[in-house]
């Protein structure tokens, strides 16, 4: 059949073939030594055996085909060429390929085999291969690759292992390096890890060998469309509707808060969420790594710091944003994560007329968050007594609000914590809710209670100065049963 992006070389000689077929087999030996241990981590599965059986046979055949027509598309496609088809061009043209490589080899696919087939292959070469189907699963949160054969997703709060494999290290390489190249960076030897959004606004993470040992480890953390807002996270349980009315007050009202948490738990969605009570009115600066935040107000200046490229040059630190967006005229700067020397200028902004600023750091709890950004202000290189910079910490921070991903998965805000001032060389905090844990059920579920700690907060006058008169009830705690 004739194809305006088929190559005009010969195909694939059979010495290519025979170390193709060599492969495919290594492949299907290593797949089931890698299975039993999934299997027997999931103790609750074992009585379905004999069907998962015959769908790992169908999916293994499948994979074989699959790595077949890949290359056979591979060998005959004129990549050149592609980049200017059309997705229908493309799309045909690869079913063209598939039927004639399927037909050659006399496979006989079901009309669905068929089609997913031609899906993945074109996923294949235009995405990012075996990768896409778990960044179009909306229930897959973050995506861990660890080396070609073993790839993890974390879904609700968990991590699961999936079935889902690259062919081998040069394959998964030759998707890190789409990526990468795409976004005018390289990742090599010389240049073992990398960091980068993709179109979809996915945030990756990839390091490659040698630095990483068994093979290349990408990390993504999946863009969601629609972040989580207050209710959804009220409704899941992340925290209580009168946490949810205390901070309502607490952003109204420009109080500066410092969202703390451990990787992943959960940190950039409360503080997307915390935005949404700042008025439609109000300029609002954000500054980030990787543009995650999704403010829903009209008036909002997206920034995105950089890093050097190739040659060391060109970088745009996080300190460098937040300097310019000083000059902006802000309302409200919101940082993504300070994690450097930028906190200079962060507290600061907030000590000098950028009150209701936030921002995120990782700590485990508002008294390691403090010692955080004291550690931060030290290696910055400033050198001020321990005593004045808790000063600047305490008059700068009014809010630590602390996420946490428990062992089950669920993630909380397990403290909200005020600053209230200095009390000889201390910092002192008073904690006004926190989630009060009691016990595990036998299925390993975490049984708790959010409650107040009966300790009203420091700013409800405040609050009630500025029309969020919060019930004196909500202070009240819990009575433990
Ligand atoms: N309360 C929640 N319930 C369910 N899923 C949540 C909750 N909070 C966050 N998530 C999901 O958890 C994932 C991680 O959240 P998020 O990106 O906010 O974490 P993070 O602390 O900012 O992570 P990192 O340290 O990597 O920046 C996201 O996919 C998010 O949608
Ligand atoms: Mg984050």
């Amino acid at each position: 059949m004739f194809s305006k992006y088929k190559k005009s070389s010969a195909p694939a000689d059979k010495a290519d073939e025979a170390t193709e077929a060599s492969n495919v087999t290594k492949i299907q030996e290593a797949a089931p030594a890698a299975a039993p241990s999934k299997v027997a981590r999931k103790q609750a599965q074992p009585a379905a055996a004999a069907p998962v059986d015959k769908e790992t046979k169908r999916k293994q055949r499948m994979s074989e085909i699959k790595l077949e027509l890949h290359r056979s598309l591979l060998d005959n496609l004129n990549l050149a060429a592609l980049e200017h088809a059309t997705e229908q061009d493309l799309r045909q043209e690869i079913n063209t390929i598939a039927v004639e490589v399927l037909a050659e080899k006399s496979i006989v696919l079901n009309r669905e085999d068929r089609l997913n087939l031609n899906s993945e292959l074109y996923d294949e070469v235009t995405g990012l291969g075996p990768l896409e189907t778990l960044l179009k699963d909306e229930s897959v949160n973050d995506i861990l690759v660890n080396g070609p054969q073993q790839i993890f997703v974390e879904r609700s709060g968990k991590l699961e292992l999936t079935d889902i494999t690259f062919k081998d290290e040069k394959h998964l390489l030759r998707i890190i390096d789409k990526i990468v190249s795409a976004v005018g960076r390289r990742v090599d030897e010389s240049n073992p890890y990398v960091d980068a959004r993709l179109k979809d606004g996915s945030r990756f993470n990839a390091m490659v060998p040698p630095v990483a040992v068994d093979g290349s480890l990408v990390s993504i953390r999946k863009f969601k469309k629609d972040k989580l807002g207050i209710d959804d996270l009220v409704n899941f349980g992340a925290f209580t509707e009168e946490m949810a009315a205390y901070l309502q007050a607490a952003v109204a009202t420009r109080l500066n808060i410092i969202v703390s948490g451990g990787t992943g738990s959960g940190k950039t969605t409360t503080l997307n969420a915390l935005s949404s009570f700042i008025d439609n009115a109000e300029r609002i600066l954000t500054i980030e790594d990787t543009a995650e935040l999704q403010l829903q107000q009209t008036h909002v200046g997206r920034m995105e710091s950089r890093p050097p490229n190739v040659e060391g040059k060109g970088e745009v630190s996080p300190r460098d944003c937040l300097k310019n967006a000083l000059r902006m005229r802000p309302d409200r700067i919101i940082v993504g994560e300070t994690r450097g020397e930028e906190v200079i200028d962060m507290l600061q902004a907030m000590n000098t007329g950028h009150d209701g600023s936030m921002t995120t750091i990782h700590a485990n709890s508002a008294r390691d968050g403090v010692s955080r950004l004291e550690n931060m202000i030290a290696m910055a290189g400033i050198e001020m007594p321990l005593k004045a910079v808790r000063s600047q910490i305490s008059s700068a921070v009014n809010l630590i609000v602390q996420a946490s991903r428990l062992q089950d998965g669920s993630r909380r805000m397990t403290s909200i914590t005020e600053i209230t001032g200095m009390e000889g060389d201390v910092i002192s905090m008073q904690e006004i809710f926190r989630y009060q844990r009691v016990g595990l059920t036998p299925d390993n579920k975490i049984i708790g209670h959010f409650t107040a700690t009966g300790v009203r907060s420091h700013y409800a006058e405040r609050f009630r100065m500025w029309g969020y008169d919060l019930p004196a009830s909500i202070y009240e705690p819990i009575a433990a049963e």
